[in-house]
This record gives structure tokens, sequence and C-alpha cells, in this order.
């Protein structure tokens, strides 16, 4: 087994730091948009054999040290009542919004062993298929950024609708995110019982909380769920982005290891994290297109804050993005390896 990711998560000490990409499987990937010829981005998620190969894609291709299951952050609102679609070139569209204390009554609470028992299926062959190889990650996405989704409908600037409702009626905002962290919490155990061996929470829109509101609004719910992870007995990774002002917070929220962006300074913010924890991270996505001496002088900076630390997991700031060379993938997973070992 290359176990150096899961040993980086434990904060032990490892032969080398491990690496994997956000969104590592996806449309800069020919061979993903070959499989995309054919299904849509929901019937890949839908179909068990389809979302194991597409996960399997980039660990075949680029030897990172993790897989992450192939599904969406989005994918649990459908059976909870939602009508999801990727709409092409405006990332994803709800048709059926959340507005109001109604709204929020007439969600499912789903289980999502049931109900969303084709992720699981996915998980397994994955499972089966890189078991004692290479490890499994699975994910969710945290309330706050599920219910800014439900409620401004698809993505957001200011996010004002999301917190108009926050504002105006807390107990109808308190009611969606209470829903949000039984169904996640849920979701994200059925996951570590169907193989995985990490689970990540995405809060990818965080960064627009105040640390008042995220203490308010956001905290204890991502708290409940990170606490369930946790008693099942599998690491955590928490991530958010634009998060630099909110890490002691989402720290003290859960999780063994803090995602950073590339707006963080690496060491500043293992600092507000806490030693005890580990940091996964940061460098700009956006490098990936740099020229080769520049991406290393990068990756060699970020090695240089982590100082082989145990705990440092590497990775991009945020998701990949669609555009990104393949060759340079594969670069920085060699370049990670060969600067980093011990
Ligand atoms: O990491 C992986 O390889 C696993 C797959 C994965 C997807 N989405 C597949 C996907 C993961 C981990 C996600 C998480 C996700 N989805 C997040 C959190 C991570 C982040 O980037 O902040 C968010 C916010 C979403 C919601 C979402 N899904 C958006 C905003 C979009 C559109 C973005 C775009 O680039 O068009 C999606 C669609 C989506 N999810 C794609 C993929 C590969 C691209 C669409 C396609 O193939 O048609």
């Amino acid at each position: 087994m290359n176990d150096r990711f899961l040993r980086a998560c434990r904060l032990e000490a490892v032969d080398a730091t491990p690496v994997w990409f956000m969104r590592q499987a996806g449309r800069y990937m020919a061979e993903y948009r070959a499989m995309r010829e054919k299904y849509t981005l929901l019937e890949i998620c839908d179909r068990p054999e389809a979302a194991a190969e597409v996960t399997l894609q980039p660990v075949r291709a680029f030897g990172v040290d993790a897989a992450i299951l192939f599904a969406d952050i989005l994918l649990p609102l459908v059976p909870m009542g939602i009508k999801l679609e990727f709409a092409k070139g405006e990332g994803p569209v709800i048709h059926n919004p959340v507005a109001t204390a109604a709204d929020v009554q007439a969600l499912s609470l789903i289980d999502a062993r049931d109900a969303l028992h084709n992720v699981m299926e996915a998980l397994s062959i994955v499972k089966r298929e890189i078991a004692g190889k290479t490890p499994l990650i699975g994910f969710a996405g945290a309330p706050f950024t599920l219910a800014a989704y439900l409620i401004e409908g698809g993505s957001s600037r200011s996010f004002t609708k999301a917190k108009r409702m926050m504002y105006e009626a807390p107990e109808v905002w308190h009611a969606l995110m209470d829903k949000l962290a039984t169904v996640v919490s849920g979701y994200l155990v059925a996951q570590a019982d169907a193989g995985a061996d990490v689970v990540q929470l995405f809060d990818s829109w965080v960064g627009a909380l105040s640390p008042e509101d995220y203490a308010e609004y956001a905290q204890p719910y991502s708290k409940r769920i990170l606490d369930a992870v946790k008693k099942r007995g599998i690491p955590s990774i928490h991530f958010g982005t634009e998060s630099a002002t909110l890490l002691h917070l989402m720290s003290a929220a859960g999780g063994d290891v803090l995602g950073l962006d590339w707006r963080t300074d690496l060491e500043g913010g293992w600092n507000s994290v806490g030693k005890g924890k580990g940091v996964q991270g940061n460098l700009d996505p956006v490098v990936l297109f740099a020229p080769r001496p520049e991406i290393e002088r990068r990756v060699k900076a970020i090695l240089a804050k982590a100082a082989n630390r145990n705990g440092h997991i590497f990775n991009l700031g945020h998701g990949i993005l669609q555009q990104t060379p393949e060759d340079n993938v594969r670069a920085v997973v060699e370049m990670v390896h060969e600067l980093s070992a011990r």
C-alpha cells in the first residue's frame, strides 16, 4: 500500500510528501472528455462503473497518492427533492430554489445509504480495484456551501439571498442547516462504510462569511458532521477558500487536516490551524499554466514552508482548472515526490 497520504492524515512520518489534486478527474483530461461524449456529468455520477472508471483515470495517468471518488457535492440534493441541472457554460442550476420555511420542510431527510446507493456502489468498485495500492477519498459539501447553492439557485458572488435568510429568518436558516447536517453526516459515514479511507468536507464558499457569522450560522453544523466522521474512526480533511480569517474557527469545528487556499501563507495558515493538525495545499491552480522552471520554483517554495513537518499533504489551493496541461500535472507529482524525499 502506498500509505503516505494516510500517514500524513494521521500526522505520521512519511518517505515523501503525498500529493493529489482537488477535481483531479475532469475536463482537462482527454480520457474524461471522451467519457463525456457519451454521458452527461449526472449520468456518469449515476453509473457506478463509469464513475469508478473516471475516479481511476488520474491515478493511472499521474501516480497521485490518493483517489477521490467521482461525484459532485450537489448530488445528495437531488433525492432530497431538488431539480438540478449542469447547464453548459453556467455551472450548476437549481430550478426550485429554497426560499421559505415550507420549502425547507419539503426537503426529504434522506438516508444516503439507500438514496445514493449508486455512489456507494462506485466506491465499492474503486475500492476493489485499488485496495492495497492507493487510498480512496470520499467527500461531501459542507452545509453552508450547500445552503448557498440551494437558496441562490446556483453560483453567486455576494450570496445576498442566502445571507438575507440568515438575517431575516434565522429560524428558517437554522432548520435548513440542521437538515443538511443530518443528511451529510449520514452520507459521509455511509461512504466510510462503503470503502472511503478518508473524507473531505468542501466548504468552498465559506469565505463569504465574517468570523462572527461563521461561528453562529455555519460552524455548529460542520462540527456535527466532522464529529460524526471522527466517531466513525476515519480521518477527515476540512477545506474552504478565502478562509484565512476563519481557519481557527474551521479548525475548531473539526478535521484532522485543514485545506489552505493559495491566498494563505502556508506557514501562517498552519499556525492558525494549530500544530496538532495537518494542512493540505496550497499551489495556485493557475501556476499549472506557467513554464516548468516557474512551476518548480513555486512547488519548492511550498515545500520549504512545510519544512517536511509531519501532516503536510501537497495539493492545489482550489480545484484544477479546465485548460490545465496534463503534462504539468504529471510533472508536479514527480517534483513533489523528488524534492520532498526524506
Ligand atoms: O475531485 C474530483 O476529481 C472529484 C469530482 C468532483 C466534481 N465536483 C466533479 C465535477 C468534486 C470533488 C466536485 C466538488 C464540487 N462541485 C465543489 C467543491 C469543490 C470546489 O471546486 O470548490 C463544488 C463547488 C461543486 C459544484 C460544481 N459542480 C460546480 C460549480 C460545477 C461547474 C464547474 C465547471 O467547471 O463548470 C460543477 C460541475 C462538475 N463537477 C464538473 C466536474 C468534473 C465539470 C462539469 C462537467 O464535466 O460537465
